[in-house]
């Protein structure tokens, strides 16, 4: 898994767009870490990293999102805590030092997947809102 993150992916808000790109990178550390296979703690240590990432990074496109009253802020949020819960489960799962490699797979999976189509459909739309707001 390499380059996750591409031009295709901004959304031309400058501080989100760093937030989406260093996010992805941790992705790509977590994944290559999870092929190595041989460092649990480490993969856990990334595992944890990522999550408060995200939860970070969410957090501040809700505060651009209720800074500009922004109309889908319903539904973009709702996706996040979608994501969130999902993250939670994984945790809960990793908890207890066992890691099934089929939840690894899942994991990275969902990091990679979900996040790209996170990206490209929904907050692409806040990007388009934001460009003539900031
Ligand atoms: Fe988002
Ligand atoms: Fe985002």
């Amino acid at each position: 898994m390499a380059n996750l993150f591409t031009d295709r992916l901004l959304i031309h808000v400058e501080d989100i767009d760093e937030q989406h790109r260093r996010i992805f990178e941790i992705v790509e550390e977590f994944y290559s870490e999870c092929m190595n296979g041989k460092n649990k703690d480490r993969i856990l240590e990334i595992f944890r990293v990522l999550k408060g990432s995200l939860e970070e990074h969410f957090k501040s496109e809700e505060d651009y999102m209720v800074t500009y009253s922004y109309p889908e802020y319903e539904v973009h949020k709702e996706r996040h805590n979608i994501f969130m819960l999902k993250l939670q489960a994984l945790d809960s799962a990793f908890k207890g030092g066992f890691i099934p490699f089929t939840k690894l797979m899942e994991a990275n999976e969902f990091f990679a997947e979900g996040f790209v189509t996170h990206i490209s459909d929904i907050d692409s739309r806040l990007g388009e809102f934001l460009r003539d707001k900031l």
